[in-house]
């Protein structure tokens, strides 16, 4: 088992999502982050001005997979989320040793 975080723009929620609908059907977890790459909060336009955004806000999404379906996981997000502009986020993989699900005992990949 694999944990797959992407960091995302927010409004590629939607298209990520739907490009998982079929792949994946456990669960996953979202949360609202803030957070700056490698050009540390870029300076945005805004009404003819610019101006430095120090955290730009984005959507962080976490999701445990089978190792058989990391690869294609990856791929569908990568090509849902890509704008090619600066910005587009990241993605951390990460092993899973154990999982639980609480209310029936199941273990591992029969948990996700
Ligand atoms: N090394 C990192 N560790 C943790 N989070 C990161 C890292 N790099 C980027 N992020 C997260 O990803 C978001 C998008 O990063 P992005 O600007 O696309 O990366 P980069 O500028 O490095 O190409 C950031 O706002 C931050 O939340
Ligand atoms: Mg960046």
């Amino acid at each position: 088992m694999q944990k797959i975080e992407a960091i995302i723009r927010p409004e590629k929620l939607q298209t990520v999502k739907a490009a998982l609908d079929d792949l994946h059907h456990g669960g996953m977890t979202l949360t609202e982050v803030r957070g700056h790459g490698v050009q540390r909060g870029i300076t945005e336009q805004w009404r003819g001005r610019s101006f430095a955004v120090e955290y730009l806000t984005k959507v962080k999404i976490e999701l445990v997979v089978n190792d058989a379906d990391v690869d294609t996981v990856i791929d569908r997000i990568v090509e849902a989320a890509r704008t090619g502009e600066v910005g587009d986020g990241k993605i951390f993989v990460s092993a899973i040793t154990r999982a639980i699900r609480i209310r029936t005992g199941e273990r591992d990949e029969a948990a996700l």
